[in-house]
């Protein structure tokens, strides 16, 4: 049994009535403890090996938002909308990420490096792989 504090009907419901909002009300803003919890799931949101081999910008500066809009095929969402959150890849993810990996989660687990060398070995002879098949 699936247990859960917000119903499969919920759920469905919520995503058939959400949409991608093209025209923003740029005098609304998105209150500080709901921006905390979106804030939050980008951050907790997964990746392969758990890497999350990426960083968030969050830009507040109005005159910059109005400077990415050419970067943004013209779209003024980027300056109206409440908050713009910038997602920037790291594309060379190479050994030297996985070691720092390797060793914040050691200290948040509480393990000693070495019992996450094979872990660390696995990750990095991914790296090693070509990125698409041939
Ligand atoms: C990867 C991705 C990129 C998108 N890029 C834009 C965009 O640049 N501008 C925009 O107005 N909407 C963008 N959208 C929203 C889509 O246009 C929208 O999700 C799609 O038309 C379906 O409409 P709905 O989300 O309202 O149901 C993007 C959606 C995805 C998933």
């Amino acid at each position: 049994m699936v247990s859960s504090t917000v119903s499969p009907d919920t759920v469905l419901h919520q995503l058939s009535w959400r949409y991608a909002v093209k025209k923003f009300n740029s005098s609304r803003v998105i209150p500080d403890e709901i921006w905390k919890v979106l804030e939050q799931s980008l951050v907790l949101a997964p990746s392969s090996f758990g890497l999350q081999p990426w960083k968030f910008f969050v830009v507040r500066d109005r005159e910059i938002r109005q400077q990415l809009v050419e970067h943004s095929w013209g779209q003024t969402q980027v300056v109206d909308a409440s908050h713009l959150v910038v997602l920037a890849i790291k594309r060379d993810v190479d050994p030297a990420d996985v070691d720092r990996y390797i060793d914040r989660m050691a200290e948040v687990r509480q393990t000693p490096t070495e019992k996450l060398q094979g872990f660390a070995d696995v990750v990095k002879g991914f790296l090693k792989q070509p990125p698409y098949p041939p």
